[in-house]
């Protein structure tokens, strides 16, 4: 029966005033930490209801104003209308303000309305992010956004996290929730591992092998390297236009994708689809083990050179980063030592040890910038990981810090821009506590959540100049014990919120405060129905 709506206000007021539907109060104490938030108690709130219109004028802003429309759905359960016309009254403004930094941001609450300014549309993001996680948590209710004014603006340019998708295989699905958690957390990059020695997780079209025979392994070892496997087939790989599309989601959350061809070591995937690219020959198998494999991509072969041509040139057709990690980590150099081709390649060269490195480090510098020379023609930069310092390369190549800080550190002093991903503080398939059967990487002690919020990225010591180079801070999930996404979002989640305050926040560090506020961010994790390690919300010994 559709009782008339007069009638139904009438005996609702019967209990309570028609008007009156429960509301929660919002607190601007979200994570990370906004740098300034200045609330005006002579102000009344503002009402967050069914009837507020978000109003939104250009295209960049009618993405953001969709997403916080369904966040707010998520949240209360009604859907706030976007308009392109602002009303008098009851209404959230997403504008721009391109005198501040792009991410910047100021939100002003009055009764009225709220006005959301970024310094370019990520900034307003960034802001609507904040006004989300004010909300405590899900309920049918309107939400009073106590008046003021917030300003805030992010510590770190490169705000990032990054996701082995070859150890295990993680839906285009599943990669796209990834995303939603870093743009929860503020982040701006997805650092988006996509091959190694246990999978080829991308469709090359030049290089029909590598996802045919690349992606798939025969099984999986069990435990840590026990000897025994599986012997269930394991495999996928992401199409491009799967890729394609997962470029656009991300860049509607204002996060920009760096894949990761890792080379020349890491490469035993590509080398089962190519066995003319290794040293020996071959046969290799995808790896079904974990670790470091010898068998790497021989540097004395033209035809590797080719290869990684012709994989740079697709890799930078699909992705717009100006930025492409090509890897350089842990690459063995026992075939190269024995190998003639390489020897003969490291005699052209004209190469010798000397007290820093070896000939064959030099020899891996090589085909780092041959790789990084490629990028560079097609105007991108190429990203490495510490060890590449080892050989040598020029400082337009940005380095990972990630066997601790000193690359970070030596990088920087070097006059590169240098990541800080040290292992210790920002690994995150490290366990999460100390207890008997908490999962996680078996060789490593515990990154419990108060180490990683406690972590400083630029070292004391450093000038401004040097500090200016270390350009950001990024997490770090390698999935060989990360079956499954239930089990990644359980390995970063708390420990992305304790990242995000380093990337984000310059506030003095306060861990009983930040696990205060981190209460109220786990009430956006369940509404959203992600997992995560409940013990991490208190204090750990
Ligand atoms: C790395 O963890 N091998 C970069
Ligand atoms: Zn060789």
């Amino acid at each position: 029966m559709k009782i008339p709506s007069p009638l139904l206000c009438f005996a609702a007021i019967a209990l309570s005033s028609c008007s009156e539907r429960p509301a929660v109060e919002a607190s601007y104490d979200v994570i990370p930490l906004p740098q300034k938030v200045a609330l005006d108690s002579a102000e009344k709130a503002f009402k967050l209801n069914p009837r507020t219109r978000i109003v939104a004028t250009d295209s960049a802003q009618q993405i953001n104003a969709r997403l916080f429309a369904e966040y707010i759905s998520s949240l209360t359960g009604f859907t706030p209308k976007i308009v392109s016309n602002t009303p008098a009254s009851d209404y959230i403004h997403l504008t721009t303000d391109p005198a501040e930094s792009a991410d910047a941001y100021t939100i002003n609450v009055t009764a009225d309305s709220v006005v959301v300014r970024g310094g370019s549309a990520s900034g307003t993001f960034y802001g609507l992010q904040t006004l989300r996680k004010a909300i405590p948590g899900k309920a049918e209710a309107d939400v009073l956004y106590p008046a003021g004014k917030i300003s805030d603006v992010p510590r770190f340019a490169y705000r990032g996290a990054h996701f082995d998708t070859s150890r295990h295989f993680f839906s285009p699905d599943s990669v796209k929730i990834f995303i939603d958690m870093l743009a929860l957390h503020n982040m701006n990059r997805f650092h988006w591992h996509l091959t190694d020695d246990q999978g080829w997780r991308i469709e090359m079209k030049s290089l029909p092998e590598l996802a045919k025979i690349g992606s798939k392994r025969a099984g999986t070892v069990i435990g840590n390297n026990t000897g025994e496997y599986d012997n269930i087939p394991y495999g996928g790989y992401y199409t491009q236009d799967e890729v394609k599309e997962i470029i656009k989601y991300a860049s509607d959350r204002h996060i920009t994708i760096i894949p990761e061809i890792d080379l020349p070591g890491h490469m035993q995937a590509a080398l089962a689809a190519y066995p003319e690219l290794g040293c020996t020959g071959g046969p290799y198998e995808v790896w079904q083990r974990w670790g470091v494999s010898d068998d790497v991509l021989c540097a004395g072969n033209d035809s590797v050179y080719v290869f990684l041509d012709k994989v740079l040139d697709e890799i930078t057709g699909i992705f717009p980063s100006e930025y492409i990690h090509i890897g350089g980590d842990e690459c063995p150099k026992v075939r190269w030592k024995e190998c003639a081709r390489c020897q003969a390649k490291i005699k052209a060269l004209g190469l010798r040890d000397d007290k820093h490195s070896t000939a064959e480090d030099k020899l891996q510098s090589h085909v780092m910038k041959h790789a990084a020379d490629r990028l560079a023609s097609k105007g991108r930069k190429a990203i490495g990981w510490d060890e590449i310092l080892e050989g040598g390369c020029d400082t337009t190549t940005v380095i990972m810090s990630w066997r601790g800080v000193q690359g970070g550190i030596k990088a920087a002093q070097a006059g590169h821009d240098a990541i800080m991903t040290p292992a210790t503080y920002l690994y995150f398939d490290y366990k999460q506590s100390h207890d008997e059967g908490e999962p996680g990487a078996f060789y490593a002690a515990p990154l419990l959540l108060d180490k990683v919020y406690g972590y400083e990225p630029i070292p004391e010591d450093f000038t401004d100049e040097q500090a200016a180079h270390i350009i950001g801070v990024q997490g770090n999930t390698w999935c060989e014990y990360i079956p499954n996404f239930r089990h990644a979002q359980y390995m970063t989640l708390p420990r992305f919120a304790a990242l995000s305050e380093l990337q984000w926040s310059s506030a003095p560090k306060d861990f009983d405060a930040f696990l205060v506020r981190l209460s109220q961010l786990r009430k956006i994790y369940d509404a959203e129905g992600y997992n995560y390690n409940a013990k991490a919300f208190e204090r750990q010994e």
